[in-house]
């Protein structure tokens, strides 16, 4: 698959090193794409980098993990993404000016339905925004797989989304559409938890069916 990084940072650099390794094709971006050069000779094989214009012509994927207050930057530098798959690794948090970790939108909305109102046209994932980029780096493939908890509105996606979180090197489990986000989302209640398929399978029915 044609995957485009938009944010090449902790979590896109690890999960875009893991999606090549899978043989996936795989453009890095950054508004500054020779700051990316490093990142090209350490992930190696046919992985490219360029700008975050490029990474959208590229891709039928795009992987979003950018920091969360440079979201309508972000999303203005991108354009038209009709159609596109969105993966949305983003939390929606910033950091307040006495340097505290603060939410950044209503406690009533997740993150991953915001972004698909504001890309209607486009089919947002919520993803790999639960756990922290050096544990997957850490964990990715190894026995028993730690499950990555997913939402979307987009049902026909959820093979796509399940084989990309697979080669990634992990046990994608449906969580439901995006108004479910929130539990997945940082500070969730899935936020750095770490599950195997059994503990996920028995956490999730006591959410959905309370036992
Ligand atoms: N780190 C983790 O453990 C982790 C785990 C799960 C989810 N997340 C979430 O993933 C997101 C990214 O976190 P991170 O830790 O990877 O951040 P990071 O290391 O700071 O990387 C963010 C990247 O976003 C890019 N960026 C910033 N503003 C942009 C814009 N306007 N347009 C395009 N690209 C822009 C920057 O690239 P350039 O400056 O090169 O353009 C930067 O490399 C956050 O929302 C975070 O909550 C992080």
């Amino acid at each position: 698959m044609k995957i485009g990084i938009i944010g090449s940072g902790s979590i896109g650099s690890t999960i875009g090193k893991l999606w090549s390794d899978a043989g996936h094709e795989v453009l890095f971006s950054s508004r500054n794409p020779e700051k990316l050069s490093g990142l090209i000779e350490r992930v190696g094989g046919t992985v490219k980098s360029g700008t975050v214009e490029e990474a959208v012509a590229f891709a039928d994927v795009l992987f979003l993990a950018i920091n969360y207050w440079t979201l309508d930057d972000a999303l203005a530098n991108m354009g038209d993404v009709s159609r596109k798959v969105i993966l949305d690794a983003t939390n929606p948090y910033e950091y307040n000016s006495a340097g505290k970790v603060v939410r950044s939108i209503p406690t009533d909305i997740s993150g991953g339905e915001l972004l698909q109102q504001k890309l209607p046209h486009s089919k947002v994932i919520k993803v790999f925004s639960s756990m922290m980029a050096t544990v997957m780096n850490e964990r990715h493939h190894r026995k028993p797989l730690l499950v990555m908890p997913y939402t979307t509105n987009f049902t026909d996606e959820k093979q796509r989304v399940e084989s990309l979180v697979s080669d990634a090197g992990f046990l994608p489990m449906y969580y439901g559409d995006l108004t479910k986000s929130k539990p997945i989302e940082l500070f969730g209640k899935y936020s750095d938890k770490i599950l195997n398929e059994q503990e996920a399978v028995e956490s999730f029915k006591i959410d959905f069916e309370g036992k």
